[in-house]
């Protein structure tokens, strides 16, 4: 089974039946933003033009409040993805403890600086950690993320987190989003990443649009689709083995150069399986459409209610070719509306 994919949709069936049944509930997983404050200045990042703000971090209390009602409401785990560097954020300690003793899984992307600092606190409470490389080089690592010479204290961390796993948890991946300007460190960082021994090397492009990205910073990404695909190809065949998985998803990518989602389906269902949360307490069901549907201060059946509404009101036809959920709409509507399912076959045929 793919861990980035959505065959893990099988054990939340129940949930499938209730989206048939119009029914509210609560998501299985939050994507918390925990601030908006960056140690690094990535020239692709979407998130830079709220991280221009005045410095906000996330109230640790209201938010710590806020998971503990959500917890016996069916949210299972938190991923912490969101404007700023997760491990940056003052109180990250006490958030993932706290966490932790709500029984919650927990995952991250970081840029991997400052892991060093909460090193004991991950190993005990993280079942993934994905760090966002880009590199295979110090020298491209410092052009790309605009830091000082950082890529070995990085990859230090990466590699004495790897070695305080017990039975191979935390899950550790490396990212490379890939760009004109960094596609030759791919074999580089390919080698690296195994020789970390971390489980996988995820390569997705440098997108060129969306979020807060400033297009004066980097120049929209040259890479096609069949360049990506030729350069994923020579790093699997010179380095993947059954430890070390490259990750890639190809239909992402064709459906942003032709700019428009190549699977169809009849109703977004995304908010049942994830909300974000941000620093500012706002939760939002829709990144792209940024749709709110409360606060972190709200009853959660008013939540849940919004999500529902909106389930069956949004615009498909405005989504942006890159989102990650249009796999996931696409499954639960061939479940749900039979004829849309015709094409796999699904009796085993
Ligand atoms: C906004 S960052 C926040 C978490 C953390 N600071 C990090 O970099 O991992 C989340 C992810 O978005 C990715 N990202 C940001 N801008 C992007 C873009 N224009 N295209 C593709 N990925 C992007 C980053 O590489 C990172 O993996
Ligand atoms: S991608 Fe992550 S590390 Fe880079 S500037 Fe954005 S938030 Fe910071």
């Amino acid at each position: 089974m793919n861990r980035d994919g959505f065959e893990k949709l099988i054990y939340h069936h129940d949930k499938i039946v209730k989206i048939g049944r119009q029914a509210p509930q609560f998501p299985v997983h939050l994507t918390l933003s925990l601030g908006n404050y960056c140690n690094h200045a990535c020239r692709w990042c979407t998130a830079a033009a709220s991280q221009e703000k005045d410095v906000r971090h996330a109230d640790a209390d209201a938010l710590l409040e806020f998971l503990e009602r959500a917890r016996p409401r069916g949210l299972a785990a938190v991923g912490y993805v969101g404007n700023g560097e997760p491990t940056a954020y003052p109180d990250f300690a006490r958030v993932v403890v706290g966490a932790r003793r709500l029984g919650l899984e927990q995952g991250m992307f970081t840029n991997g600086a400052l892991l060093h600092r909460h090193l004991d606190a991950v190993l005990e409470c993280f079942t993934y950690v994905r760090f966002s490389l880009d590199a295979g080089t110090t020298a491209t690592h410092s052009a790309m993320h605009v830091v000082n010479d950082q890529f070995d204290r990085i990859l230090d961390n990466i590699g004495r987190l790897v070695a305080g796993r017990r039975g191979g948890s935390p899950t550790v991946g490396i990212q490379f989003a890939t760009h004109h300007e960094n596609i030759s460190d791919l074999p580089a960082a390919a080698r690296l990443a195994r020789e970390l021994g971390v489980d996988y090397l995820n390569v997705k492009p440098v997108f060129n649009q969306g979020g807060g990205r400033d297009p004066a910073r980097i120049a929209a990404n040259e890479v096609t689709p069949e360049q990506l695909d030729r350069a994923v190809a020579n790093i699997r065949r010179d380095f993947e083995t059954r430890a070390f998985q490259i990750h890639y998803k190809p239909f992402q990518i064709h459906a942003v150069q032709r700019d428009e989602n190549v699977l169809p389906y009849s109703r977004c269902v995304a908010g049942f399986f994830n909300l974000s949360v941000y620093e500012d307490g706002k939760v939002v069901a829709c990144g792209p459409h940024h749709i709110e549907v409360g606060t972190i201060a709200d009853s959660l059946a008013d939540i849940e209610a919004r999500v529902l509404e909106l389930s069956n009101s949004i615009d498909l036809s405005q989504c942006p070719a890159a989102c990650r959920y249009h796999a996931l709409n696409h499954i639960v509507d061939t479940v749900l509306v039979p004829e849309h399912g015709r094409e796999y076959h699904k009796n085993f045929l």
